[in-house]
């Protein structure tokens, strides 16, 4: 038998999903399920191992070929970019990038140069660029949230999903910029080299969405 095909799941919001539909196709996931501080796991029947990484991280690995197929919201994919095939929407995941403020906070208007702050800068700069907007960007790690509660900043670019974070501190959307869902990704050269077994993986994974 070949060596199995390595995919890379983010761990965290979209891991239950991905487990789910692993299962849904058919595959023991019962040592990813019992994984306990394990981080490369069997799943002998599929031939498949799988790693359990940080967004950021599956997009690296898979980039770098030591995963041959990764799982990754595009929040991640359109901060990070990278060389690889992003193969198909696996429909969960399912959320989006918007422009934030406090409740009933004016934000354009004046003179003065806005400050964003985000977790992901990239979206963020190509998103005022696109508007023709001149803005000043913090990066911020945890909650951004934070930051115009705090007076660092007149708004925030972050994901939303059901908008309970920003009702419960007082912020609200003024903006929606694009919707986000997990997607399915794979190295460029696994994508030739071992093409017959990933259409297969992905034919089965499309048939379960
Ligand atoms: C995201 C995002 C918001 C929250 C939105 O953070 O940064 O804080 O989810 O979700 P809601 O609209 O359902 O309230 P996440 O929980 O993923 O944590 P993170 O700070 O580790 O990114």
């Amino acid at each position: 038998m070949n060596k199995p095909l390595r995919i890379a799941l983010t761990k965290g919001r979209l891991e239950k999903d991905t487990v789910g539909l692993l299962e849904k196709i058919g595959y023991d996931c019962t040592a990813v399920r019992e994984k306990g501080r394990k981080l490369i796991l069997p799943v002998p029947d599929g031939n498949l191992e799988v790693v359990l990484a940080k967004a950021n991280d599956v997009i690296t690995y898979v980039e770098h070929g030591v995963c041959d197929i990764g799982v990754v919201g595009k929040d991640t994919i359109m901060e990070m970019q990278g060389k690889f095939f992003e193969l198909a929407d696996l429909g969960f995941g399912k959320c989006r990038f918007a422009l934030a403020v406090k409740k009933g906070s004016k934000f354009y208007g004046g003179y003065n140069i806005k400050t964003i702050a985000t977790k992901y800068p990239n979206i963020t700069r190509n998103y005022f660029e696109s508007k023709g907007m001149d803005v000043e960007i913090v990066k911020i790690e945890g909650s951004v949230e934070l930051a115009p509660l705090l007076e660092l900043s007149d708004g925030i670019v972050d994901i939303v999903e059901t908008g309970t974070t920003l009702k419960e501190n007082g912020l609200e959307v003024i903006e929606d910029i694009v919707p986000i869902s997990a997607r399915l990704i794979v190295n460029m050269v696994s994508m030739k080299l071992r093409q017959q077994e990933i259409e297969r993986f992905v034919a089965l994974v499309e048939e379960n969405i």
